[in-house]
């Protein structure tokens, strides 16, 4: 018997447990998401629009690019995309869009600026 209470141990039931304390950051995550996707939908959609047209209220007020657009892409070089994100944009010192530095990490921004690569709608 001794030698067997390893084995009868309902180590499932412990396993479950840790699970239900522990959960990974990617389910019991209430904070801003992390995926490239998820993060334009949380912070860029609002102005940029969801397939970033632009085309949302607070957008057109703003007037906001076009991202779709094989023009307005080609006119953005990634660097330029990298720092207006990470820095805002300012127009005679007046901000058009705020800066994303302190939220988002390097690799985030460049995810980013990949994400709205993949908008584009030839
Ligand atoms: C409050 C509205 C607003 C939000 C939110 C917003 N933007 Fe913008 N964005 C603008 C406006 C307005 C412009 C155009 C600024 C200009 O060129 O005058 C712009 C321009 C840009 C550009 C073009 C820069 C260039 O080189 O011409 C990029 C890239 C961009 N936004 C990315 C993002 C990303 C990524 C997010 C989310 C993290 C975001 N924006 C959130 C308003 C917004």
């Amino acid at each position: 018997m001794k030698t067997r209470s390893l084995d009868s141990f309902p180590w499932v039931l412990v396993i479950l447990g840790l699970a239900i304390t522990f959960p990974p950051m990617s389910r019991g995550q209430t904070g801003p998401p992390r995926k490239a996707a998820d993060l334009y939908g949380y912070y860029c959609k609002g102005c940029h629009g969801a397939t970033g047209k632009g085309d949302t209220k607070l957008g057109q007020k703003l007037g906001v690019p076009d991202f779709t657009s094989v023009k307005i892409q080609e006119k953005m070089a990634d660097d330029q995309m990298f720092k207006a994100i990470k820095d805002g944009i300012k127009k005679e010192s007046v901000e058009r869009m705020k800066p994303y530095g302190d939220k988002l990490n390097e690799e985030q921004i460049k995810g980013l600026v990949a994400y709205i690569r993949t908008l584009k709608t030839p």
